[in-house]
């Protein structure tokens, strides 16, 4: 056997050796941006009072306009994170304790978090395993005379069955809020996500597909929303009263204003979305069409009617079919040279927040606040769809990014290839 040969887990040479490229997409464009806004000396517009500086500067509103204007609705109100706007999304519908709002477990944290803030509480519904979204069975079966709204996340760059959930919404008096933080423009029957929720949120942290460091926007249709969104953005309970809006709910107010810098980053990042968007598209194409080959990973399955636009990439793997655990196949294929991660996040009813029920002061608030609290439950085993993907089944890797290739994809096609290879030598080692 070669060294090429020999897996890099076991002193051989791995198929990458060069560590893998940063994404960075910031060029002269968001630079000459950033130098109009320092030379112009305004770094925020924001004022927190009933006049015209409560919306924000110039380049915050050119942004919003810029959403508005691409995703054809009504308003778009940025923030300083998608976690902020998911918070101001779910202090839009007026919820509060008492109330629940169905979310999937399997997300970013913020995705659930953003609902105990208002003090209602998270109910986790299971979800697909083959889009990783909800499913809409399930959030069916979970609606009770308490549930207010439905937090879709559109996982991984997947859109979620979004509109069998409008319908199940509409039919049952439900808010749809959409967490688009991964999906920027992926679409469902030509429809951009985030547009067919009552709001939709985006993310343009460092790590998404167009970022600005820091920062976000939601997006809706309805005036209503968009003031309780505007308020809880800009310490709304000092504005309030001077604008005359009589529903005062959950309208006290933090800072999630966006800067005048991010706004101008996000501008121009915003510009190139759809050229980032299909880079990872063709990237993710070559891959699955390589790892179509391998007995025991399954490449993204992409719904009926849908686009992905590939945030993340999720394989579906087989152990009754390659003979290797998961985890170890994972370790071995990162010591190639390659990011591979074994599960995406735990659970989240698994975190010690929800198995405590601690999350305001050690009372309980606001769990303690559920009319049906013996039957709310976080236990182990509430979503087995999820729980299995995260114990056994999905992997995933982010490396559809530029300025990958796609050799790099073949490479890491080979690199899977190579480690099923080597399974034997690999067995033999646990
Ligand atoms: C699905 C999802 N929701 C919310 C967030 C929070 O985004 P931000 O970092 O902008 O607050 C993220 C970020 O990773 C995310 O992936």
């Amino acid at each position: 056997m070669t060294n090429a040969d020999r897996l890099a887990l076991l002193g051989g040479t791995p198929v990458r050796a060069e560590p893998l490229p940063r994404y960075n997409t910031i060029g002269a464009e968001e630079k000459a941006a950033v130098m109009d806004v320092l030379d112009d000396g305004e770094l925020s517009g924001f004022i927190a009072y009933n006049g015209d500086e409560f919306y924000g500067g110039r380049a915050v509103r050119a942004l919003e306009a810029d959403f508005r204007k691409v995703y054809g609705v009504a308003h778009a109100i940025s923030v300083n994170s998608a976690t902020s706007g998911l918070h101001c999304a779910m202090a839009a519908t007026g919820i509060g304790p008492g109330d629940e709002v169905i979310v999937p477990p399997y997300t970013m944290s913020a995705s659930a978090t953003a609902v105990l803030f208002t003090g209602a509480v998270p109910v986790f519904a299971d979800i697909d395993d083959k889009t990783f979204c909800l499913d809409p069975a399930a959030v069916e079966a979970a609606i009770t005379p308490y549930t207010k709204a439905v937090v879709a996340v559109n996982l991984f760059g997947h859109p979620a069955p979004l509109l069998q959930l409008r319908e199940i919404c509409g039919r049952r008096g439900l808010f749809l809020v959409e967490d688009n933080a991964q999906a920027p423009s992926a679409t469902i029957n030509g429809r951009y996500t985030a547009t067919i929720g009552d709001i939709g949120v985006f993310s343009f942290n460092r790590h998404k597909t167009m970022q600005c460091g820091e920062g976000g926007v939601t997006i809706c249709h309805d005036e209503k929303l968009a003031l309780k969104m505007q308020l809880v953005r800009n310490h709304g309970e000092v504005v309030v009263a001077g604008m005359g809006v009589d529903d005062i709910v959950n309208t006290v107010g933090l800072n999630y204003r966006m800067t005048e810098m991010e706004a101008a980053v996000a501008r121009v990042q915003f510009g190139k979305l759809p050229g980032l968007n299909a880079r990872r598209v063709a990237l993710a194409d070559r891959l699955s069409k390589g790892l179509h080959d391998i007995p025991g990973l399954a490449p993204p399955h992409i719904a009926d009617g849908c686009t992905h636009v590939y945030y993340f990439y999720p394989i579906l793997y087989d152990e009754t079919v390659t003979g290797l655990p998961r985890d170890v196949f994972a370790k071995a294929v990162q010591a190639e040279g390659f990011t591979l991660r074994a599960g995406y996040v735990k659970p989240l009813y698994l975190e010690p927040l929800y198995q405590k029920r601690i999350a305001f002061g050690d009372k309980g608030f606001p769990f303690n606040a559920n009319p049906r609290q013996g039957n709310l439950s976080y236990a182990k085993g509430i979503c087995p769809v999820v729980e299995r993907l995260a114990e056994k089944q999905l992997l995933v890797t982010n490396i559809i990014y530029p300025p990958l290739t796609e050799a790099d994809m073949d490479r890491f096609v080979e690199a899977c290839a190579k480690v099923l290879r080597n399974r034997d030598a690999l067995l033999a080692l646990q």
